[in-house]
């Protein structure tokens, strides 16, 4: 029986695109991590997980059924890690959305669907997880995975092709940028806490119909980063693989 606890990472939206990559990337790379891989669908996560113990037989990965539109859901995952382990390591928020209109029209129930999921779930899924991460005796990372497109310095720029389009998804994302802040200003006094926001970059997955120019891999680099975090690592900041964006 190993004596030390395993680092416990909880990443929601892990059974494809970015969310997959980076727990294959984290179990490869770090052998003492134990990776509940949060996904909506039972069996595509449960087939998530059984693919990455094929691709590394040692891999510490459990898939864990978690739905961010229902609080049900949340409640029921969050009462298992409680239960089962009694404390959170790193929480990686990267589930999302993008809707389903680039160019409109955005009616109501498009901005209800878009927040559901990008705002509302992660807000409420990060503030249940608060009291098992406080009992982390590590560093205690979160990390928001977010989107230039939530740059509102970025977005105000008149030559940025991506003004008019993806309004829903733009709002949703300065949203989670905000909600992140907050979070990181809350606990900056202390240095065990590192709360920060990944862009992962125009990745090719099915949330841009396999036609963004960088791969998933690429994508799962700055937030593999971030959640990687030790004492000396930053707080409150909004990064791509690059450097820092500007809010
Ligand atoms: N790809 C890009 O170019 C890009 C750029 C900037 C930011 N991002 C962000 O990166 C993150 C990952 O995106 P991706 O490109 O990997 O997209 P993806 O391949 O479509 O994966 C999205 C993941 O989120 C899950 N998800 C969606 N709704 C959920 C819900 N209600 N509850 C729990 N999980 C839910 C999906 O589950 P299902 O498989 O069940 O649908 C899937 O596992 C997102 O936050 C996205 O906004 C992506």
């Amino acid at each position: 029986m190993p004596t030390t606890k395993p680092t416990l990472v909880l990443i929601t939206g892990a059974n494809q695109g970015i969310g997959f990559e980076v727990v294959k990337k984290l179990i490869l790379e770090h052998k003492d991590y134990h990776i509940l891989m949060a996904g909506r669908r039972k069996d595509a996560i449960a087939d998530s997980a059984r693919l990455l113990k094929e691709i590394e037989p040692n891999a510490s990965v459990e898939p864990l059924v978690l739905d961010l539109t229902s609080d049900e859901s949340i409640a029921a995952a969050v009462q298992y890690i409680n239960e089962t382990y009694g404390y959170l390591d790193v929480l990686i928020n990267n589930a999302g959305i993008g809707g389903n209109s680039a160019r409109g029209p955005w009616p109501r129930t498009e901005w209800q669907e878009v927040f559901n999921t990008n705002v509302f779930g992660t807000s409420v899924l990060t503030d249940s997880l608060i009291p098992l991460l406080a009992k982390s005796d590590k560093t205690k990372r979160v990390v928001f995975v977010t989107s230039e497109l939530g740059s509102i310095e970025w977005k105000s720029k008149p030559s940025n092709e991506f003004v008019l389009p993806y309004k829903v998804y733009a709002a949703s994302k300065a949203a989670l940028n905000m909600l992140a802040v907050n979070l990181a200003m809350q606990y900056s006094q202390d240095s065990t806490w590192k709360i920060n926001l990944a862009c992962p970059g125009h990745c090719a997955t099915r949330f841009t119909d396999y036609a963004g120019t960088d791969t998933a891999a690429n994508g799962a680099l700055n937030i593999c980063r971030l959640a990687t975090l030790e004492a000396d690592g930053e707080t409150g900041t909004m990064s791509n693989r690059f450097g820092t964006i500007p809010w």
